[in-house]
């Protein structure tokens, strides 16, 4: 599969736009004040999940896919768009700037020598005389052989030079070491000394089994830190990584849960005793980018965290993010049809659970392994987790502590969309209060102000009642064909037109003879079809003769094996160039009558998919809509007046041979 369509894949248009543009639900649609141009009254800006497409029905009536989204937002061309998806989405470009590709080899130097360094260490915690309280220290924490090899547990000496000495030896420099991590510098002296001093040694790997940074433990008994960490660098980065996520994914995915605990010990721990599902959030809150980088493997979570204030805060601090970065998909969580069960698609169960006090998992898991899975067994929903936390210590004479709590929960319950869902922690909040389902509806919920990027809306107290529709209903399966139509004739269109660029003025002034526009960017939905059709553009305008090899050099290499796919099937000969202009004119006209269709559709969906007062009172909607039909109408004429002669000509061409 090329890089750009496994992006696509990966990435959900929702979630890239809700980083810039505040989404809210509507039917099968999101909307947003646009972007692009002043907009702040009625959104005019719509986000289509199903197509992955966006498209504004305001001032700038242009639209398009993901790539071409972030193009414009950020005024990135598509190289930059590209690089910067492909980073999001985990995927790696096979082709690299000169530039990207210097980064990327002082990148690999560094995850060479953070290797090298984890091996190093390790092979002293297994050797070096000096490790003899290392070795003690990791038999009482029962971690075997096995477990200290697999995570390459390590030691670094009590010497101020010996790690720098090692790897001066082996050709590093003290900057690339510094870079590292290994070493620190004294910034009011400027000397350097090694960073990492008589602690274990736990490498950090990310995703792809990498050696990022250390998480190094004092082996003094109150020494501070506990945890020394290798300093926050491109590479090491902790809230972005899980530790011990290399190791567990496969696990994850078999075990169709992930479980998140706070340490490293008890990943270790965990792991040991068979349990290998299991990453830890290391000492800071889970953040989206780590939620994220699971999301591929499992949507289940379970967060099984410490029971002390600390371990407390931070499943609070967790429950945010996690809802905040899966409540869309939460949301889809019991829909009937069960589609979004699928891959590609994702639907999140979190559940948390906190452990006994005074326990953390991995001293469970050494005193009683049996309990761990038990306990995980008990892991309740977030909401339901949320309300029994509040209502633990609630004093049932205590009206106005009732309420509180019933406004610090009610968004939470608001914020579901499975309507019975919603409904069954509707009665059980009114019964942990003990008050009357009736009256909990009668309490407002102060309104926040809403948050960039998270769903505010649909979420009013006063219409909870409002089921939102089923998330993946399909647009129908005539739309989605007629897509995939559309998809074809464009191609088509780029192949011909790359192979003949003189076809691109004959079908622009049959256009024209038509009263139609010409052919433009905004005919095209995939960024880099309008990559494609600008180059083809450029060098036209240039006045020079266009030759395919012209074209190619031009083009960047990513898009010039699109345009060589393009060019696969076999050309036309150019005999035919007049009638292929007919049908390529025909053609543009064809995925015209669709797009226009599958706008409306989609504009229709707005309003009738959820009542939507706004959207029924958009009358500029419905303007869209009738001028939708009027274009209709003229293409059709349009059509229709093309001369029967070239209009049968081109029919039985329409599309043939390929
Ligand atoms: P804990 O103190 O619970 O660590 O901190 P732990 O894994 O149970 O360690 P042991 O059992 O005492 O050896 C949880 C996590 O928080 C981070 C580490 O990632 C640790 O695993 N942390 C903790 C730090 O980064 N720095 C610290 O000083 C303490
Ligand atoms: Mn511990």
């Amino acid at each position: 599969m090329d890089a750009i369509q496994e992006i696509k894949n990966r990435l959900d248009i929702v979630d890239v736009v809700s980083d810039s543009v505040q989404l809210r639900k509507s039917g099968r649609s999101y909307s947003g004040f646009c972007p692009f141009h002043p907009n702040s009254r009625t959104p005019a800006f719509h986000v289509f999940p199903e197509t992955q497409t966006w498209h504004c029905f305001g001032a700038c009536a242009d639209g398009g896919d993901l790539f071409s989204f972030v193009m414009k937002k950020e005024g990135w061309d598509f190289k930059e768009a590209l690089v910067n998806l492909a980073q999001r989405a985990g995927v790696t470009l096979e082709e690299r700037s000169p530039a990207n590709k210097s980064q990327e080899d002082a990148q690999r130097r560094q995850t060479d020598l953070l290797t090298a360094a984890a091996d190093y260490f390790h092979q002293l915690l297994l050797h070096a005389p000096q490790a003899e309280h290392a070795r003690e220290y990791v038999a009482a924490r029962q971690l075997t052989a096995e477990t200290q090899a697999v995570y390459r547990v390590g030691f670094s000496l009590g010497s101020w030079d010996a790690c720098r000495t090692h790897f001066n030896s082996q050709g590093y420099s003290d900057d690339e070491l510094l870079d590292a991590g290994l070493l620190t510098e004294n910034p009011d002296k400027g000397t350097r000394y090694d960073r990492f001093r008589n602690r274990l040694m736990i490498p950090i790997r990310d995703i792809n089994g990498r050696v990022v940074g250390f998480g190094a433990r004092t082996l003094e008994k109150d020494g501070i830190p506990k945890y020394l960490n290798s300093p926050q660098t491109e590479l090491f980065n902790k809230s972005h990584l899980l530790y011990g996520l290399d190791m567990a994914k496969p696990f994850i995915r078999e075990a169709r849960r992930v479980v998140i605990v706070e340490g490293y010990m008890d990943v270790m721990q965990a792991w040991q005793a068979g349990f290998q599902n299991v990453v830890a959030q290391m000492g800071t809150a889970l953040t989206e980018d780590q939620l994220r980088s699971v999301k591929r493997y499992t949507k289940r979570f379970v967060l099984a965290l410490d029971a002390d204030a600390a371990g407390l805060s931070a499943t609070m601090r967790g429950l945010q993010v996690a809802r905040e970065t899966l409540d869309r998909e939460l949301e889809v969580r019991f829909d009937a049809r069960g589609l979004v069960r699928h891959e590609g698609r994702l639907q999140a169960d979190i559940r948390v659970v906190t452990l006994p006090e005074g326990n953390d998992p991995d001293k469970i898991i050494r005193t009683d392994p049996a309990q761990w899975p038990r306990l995980l067994e008990e892991a309740k929903p977030v909401v339901e987790y949320v309300i029994n936390l509040l209502t633990k210590e609630l004093d049932r004479g205590d009206a106005k502590e009732k309420t509180s709590i019933a406004q610090q929960v009610l968004p939470l319950i608001n914020d579901i969309g499975d309507p019975i869902e919603r409904d069954h922690f509707w009665q059980l909040l009114a019964r942990s209060l003990g008050v009357d389902q009736r009256v909990l509806r009668q309490i407002t919920v102060p309104q926040k102000a809403p948050r960039r990027g998270s769903r505010s809306s649909s979420t009013s107290a006063a219409s909870p009642q409002v089921p939102p529709p089923p998330e993946r209903r399909r647009l129908g399966n005539s739309s989605l064909s007629g897509q995939a139509a559309n998809d074809f004739r464009q191609r088509n269109y780029l192949r011909q037109c790359f192979q003949y660029p003189q076809l691109v003025a004959q079908i622009n002034l049959k256009l024209a003879e038509s009263k139609m526009d010409q052919v433009s960017e905004s005919d095209f939905i995939a960024a880099e079809d309008k990559v494609l059709l600008r180059h083809l553009y450029q060098q036209l305008s240039t006045g020079t003769v266009v030759t395919i090899e012209k074209l190619c050099d031009s083009l960047d290499e990513l898009l010039l094996n699109r345009v060589q796919l393009l060019l696969t099937p076999p050309p036309t000969p150019e005999a035919e160039l007049d009638r292929l202009a007919d049908t390529l004119v025909l053609s543009v006209f064809d995925w015209r009558l669709q797009r226009i269709k599958l706008r409306n559709a989609e504009i229709e969906g707005l309003f009738s998919e959820r009542n939507d007062p706004e959207a029924t009172e958009r009358s500029d909607l419905y303007q869209l809509i009738r001028e939708g039909h009027v274009q209709i109408q003229s293409i059709n004429r349009a059509k229709n007046a093309m001369s029967a002669v070239s209009r049968r000509r081109a029919e039985d061409a329409d599309l043939g041979g390929f």
